[in-house]
């Protein structure tokens, strides 16, 4: 009896000893995207413990709901759960979380989260904005908490989002990622408090969704027989791909995300984009094929024939199929990429066209409106049955349908005219959206993707109603970022695709534009990352890298290297090719390099070091001299900085879109280089970027002449190189000749570029981009 007495009490004992001393972390508001109103004060926080109940009005089924994702929430950073409560709606609520509705709040998404020693309260005019108070929670307590009490300081917060429309789009055609996965981008976007999700469901390379009135379409459809390798190289894996959706699974999706409070809006893209369902129904393409469902990446001739009434019958069957799946307001036509080869040629095509009175203009060909007259009717069989269309912004070339909402991708001058045009719009624009884009210039250490060049920072950069008046503004419902799978063909790379670039998105589509703050915002991101980290999210994490500018400055003959960190964490670095550490020059301030260097640097954290920064700067006879481009001039895309870019010291690597090349589109290129004194050289060298998956071919000859007064020059050298035939090439080439010594003060040098694309290339026989980067004089 004693025993068990002392034992009692030992137990009693440890547990008080556990309850006084548990481990307490503390919660905090700074959360992405960041809410419109945070008012903190110094009254006493809440606890939050495994003890705190969640209650919810008895008889509200949605906020039960809501109640049980907190719950969870909960219990995945704390591992305890909290139990959960119906009460009266006028009960006192001491001690809990309370969720409720208030008719004062405006908004149908907004929230008020109220934090006292008492209780917090997260009301909403609707379950669906009680549902974002939620989400700020959840980020705001410690992702990784386990067992621990929350300290949460007293706040009222008062949000709601910017924007009505915060999307995003998956393509699941190019690769098929499975119903689960599908489920995890929902839950994402859920995390990121967007409400809509675009389902690009079909296209040349997969069609995804089960039609039952069209078997096939799956079947067939749905298969194909191997797949490129890397940009369309020419050879191939020769793995059969495939995969769809049933209509039961779609419809499971549907509800998943309902619950979440975010809309599925799928998208089958016509007229373009049909190879597999033309694969499947050959008799709908204006030659009646045979087509195949395509293993190659791209845009191509054979579309929908429009001129075939069947055609139109089979997409409005399609489409009623897909509207009993799908009960969101919009529906997604696509209208993208769609060329008119085929319906130039194509009797039944050219018979609509005289049928329908369809007239060329100046601005727009016969079969540009035959495309408009696809897009509108089906608009009209979509809009009878109560739903809208969107479309990609080709919609806008021809006779737009009159009701169409525009998907702005090709930046946002599509969406800038519909919007003038009185059109809804949501913006997409790939400059600032597309996030099958590199998030990185270094692309050397990345998995393939598509190219081009959008981190994080330029992301939360982007403004939806940029250059739009008040009026026009009012038109712009949101923004998306759209992710298309041609180089993602594993749902982890899907993360690290998207994760955290939709991090930089959620506050552009949440937040009011002077709230945001990119040096903020990255503080923030390292709490949310922790919430990525813990759910085992392959994310990248670019965001920590060491960031550096290297800038060329003419007068000072020198470069300026200008280095930072989100996070202010030290950084070394050295200017002969040695690894700096720790003991190496700390960077404190912009470094001027006036003479040849291999400059290293890294930032060094607890955790390890950065990856290293490197750049090489190499003076020679014509480093930081004037020079001129008389004839040619580069691309204004590809201008940056202009021809001081050529003899900056600084050679461009394998990107081509980072202001280290100039790209021309015609012409061969003329190079005047001013020494400045005549002086003694013998070779001139320059590098040319090959990337021939990008329509990028190399220099095909070197022509160098001189002179004493840029009048009178004489050749010194010129030798031819041969054009570039392996389409799978991407890397830097160094083209140079070599002359006897000779006296120069102006030193002409002219870059002979390749012509056409060879044979076999997919732009065979069209001109690619010369780029080109420092010329060298010695
Ligand atoms: C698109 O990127 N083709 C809409
Ligand atoms: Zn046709």
């Amino acid at each position: 009896m004693r025993k068990l007495n002392q034992a009692l009490l030992a137990s009693a004992l440890s547990l008080s000893v556990l309850s006084c001393g548990n481990v307490q972390e503390e919660a905090s508001y700074q959360v992405i995207p960041l809410p419109q109103e945070v008012s903190l004060s110094q009254a006493a926080p809440f606890k939050l413990t495994k003890g705190t109940p969640i209650v919810y009005p008895e008889g509200n089924a949605l906020l039960q709901r809501n109640a049980e994702f907190l719950a969870d929430y909960i219990n995945q950073a704390t591992g305890y759960k909290p139990e959960m409560k119906a009460v009266a709606p006028d009960s006192k609520n001491n001690g809990a979380i309370a969720l409720a509705l208030d008719s004062s709040i405006t908004n149908k998404e907004g929230y008020v989260l109220k934090t006292t020693a008492d209780g917090i309260c997260i009301s909403g005019q609707t379950e669906n904005g009680v549902f974002y108070g939620i989400q700020t929670l959840r980020k705001a307590i410690p992702a990784e908490a386990k067992g621990a009490d929350i300290v949460l300081p007293a706040v009222e917060i008062k949000d709601e989002p910017r924007f009505g429309y915060r999307g995003m789009h998956l393509d699941v055609s190019r690769h098929f990622f499975p119903i689960e996965f599908i489920k995890e981008y929902i839950d994402l976007l859920a995390l990121h408090n967007m409400n809509t999700f675009h389902w690009h469901l079909t296209d040349d390379q997969g069609w995804r969704i089960e039609i039952k009135k069209y078997p096939k379409l799956t079947e067939v459809g749905s298969q194909r027989k191997c797949t490129v390798i890397g940009h369309n190289s020419g050879k191939y894996d020769d793995t059969p791909y495939g995969g769809f959706y049933t209509q039961e699974q779609a419809r499971e999706i549907v509800k998943y995300a309902q619950e979440r409070y975010i809309t599925v809006i799928p998208e089958v893209d016509l007229p373009g984009h049909m190879l597999a369902a033309l694969a499947a129904y050959p008799e709908f393409g204006c030659t009646g094929g045979p087509y195949e469902v395509s293993p190659t990446w791209g845009i191509f001739d054979d579309v929908l024939c429009v001129g075939n009434e069947e055609t139109m019958q089979f997409l409005e069957d399609v489409m009623d199929e897909i509207i009993d799946i799908f009960p969101s307001k919009y529906v997604h036509i696509g209208g993208d990429e769609s060329p008119r080869t085929r319906w130039e040629k194509c009797p039944k095509c050219q018979a609509r066209i005289k049928a329908e009175g369809l007239k060329a203009d100046k601005k727009h060909s016969a079969e540009d409106r035959l495309q408009s007259y696809c897009m509108t009717r089906i608009e009209k069989h979509l809009n009878e049955k109560g739903r809208q269309i969107i479309g990609w912004d080709e919609i806008l070339e021809g006779d737009v349908a009159p009701n169409a909402t525009v998907m702005s991708w090709r930046g946002s001058a599509g969406g800038i005219k519909a919007a003038q045009m009185g059109h809804n719009v949501v913006m997409t624009p790939n400059t600032f959206c597309y996030f099958d884009y590199y998030q990185t210039d270094q692309t050397q250490d990345e998995p393939d993707a598509i190219g081009g060049y959008l981190p994080v920072e330029k992301v939360y950069s982007f403004e939806p109603t940029a250059e739009l008046n008040e009026e026009q503004a009012k038109h712009i419902l949101g923004a998306q970022a759209n992710l298309w799978t041609e180089y993602i063909p594993s749902t982890q790379q899907v993360e690290y695709m998207i994760l955290p670039r939709m991090a930089a998105l959620a506050e552009v589509q949440w937040t009011q534009p002077e709230k945001k703050d990119y040096q903020q915002f990255t503080q923030r991101l390292v709490k949310l990352m922790k919430l990525y980290q813990r759910d085992g999210r392959n994310y990248a994490k670019h965001v920590f890298d060491l960031k550096a500018n290297f800038a060329p400055n003419a007068e000072k003959k020198s470069v300026t290297a200008t280095l930072s960190t989100i996070d202010n964490a030290p950084i070394y670095y050295t200017l002969d090719g040695s690894t700096p550490t720790a003991s190496s020059q700390a960077y404190s301030a912009p470094v001027e390099i006036n003479q040849s260097a291999d400059f290293r640097a890294v930032a060094i954290r607890p955790e390890g070091s950065s990856k290293l920064v490197e750049k090489k700067i190499s003076f020679n006879k014509a480093t930081f001299c004037s020079i001129e481009l008389p004839d040619v001039k580069p691309a204004p895309k590809y201008t940056y900085a202009g021809a001081i870019t050529l003899v900056d010291g600084m050679k461009g690597t394998d990107s081509y879109s980072n202001g280290a090349w100039l790209g021309f589109i015609d012409g061969d290129v003329t190079a005047v280089i001013d020494l400045g004194q005549a002086t003694n050289i013998q070779r001139v060298a320059t590098d040319a970027l090959v990337d021939m998956g990008s329509w990028i071919a190399g220099c095909t000859g070197l022509t160098v002449s001189v002179s004493a007064d840029n009048k009178n020059f004489r050749q010194v050298a010129s030798q031819d190189f041969p054009a570039d035939t392996d389409f799978t090439k991407k890397q830097v080439e160094n083209y140079e000749v070599t002359f006897e010594p000779t006296e120069a003060r102006y030193v002409k040098v002219v870059i002979k570029r390749t012509p056409a694309l060879p044979k076999g290339h997919a732009g065979e026989g069209k001109t690619p981009y010369l780029f080109i980067d420092e010329i060298e004089v010695e």
